[in-house]
């Protein structure tokens, strides 16, 4: 497990803009949203959360935090009610399996891609930025 703050952004471990410092003509970033704490969010496991009426699967991988639309794209049942190992998270109902950094199903039935969301760790509190719906 990484210790300290870091940001893991569709599987990569990078560094993201201050909010309040993009140049103009760039879309502003969806705001950080305090979940709960890592503790919470056990190792090759997964909870639910609400993240501004989002439903997100937090889960935990080989001690890196991921955070998915916990709405499985074949059906609409829960991902964080699946298992998670290796990376990945297993839809409980029929058994298509996700990246959990890309989102991308990795056997069928599932053949979409299921949203993922910036999150990062702060002071051992998840944190998760998803983006406005469009209008
Ligand atoms: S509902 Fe998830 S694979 Fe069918």
């Amino acid at each position: 497990m990484r210790l300290g703050v870091w940001e893991n952004e569709g599987g990569r471990v990078g560094k993201r803009a201050p909010l309040g410092l993009e140049q103009p003509g760039e879309s502003r970033a969806a705001p950080w949203v305090p979940t709960v704490p890592l503790a919470d969010v056990p190792d090759e496991g997964a909870t639910h959360v609400d993240v501004a009426g989002v439903p997100v699967c937090l889960a935990r991988s080989r001690g890196v935090v991921y955070a998915i639309l916990d709405e499985c794209s074949h059906g609409r049942v829960r991902l964080s009610e699946g298992e998670v190992a290796d990376g990945a998270v297993e839809c409980w109902l029929h058994g298509s399996t996700f990246d959990l950094g890309t989102g991308a199903p990795k056997c069928p039935p599932a053949t979409a891609a299921v949203p993922v969301y910036p999150v990062r760790v702060v002071a051992d509190v998840v944190e998760v930025a998803v983006p406005p719906p469009a209008r």
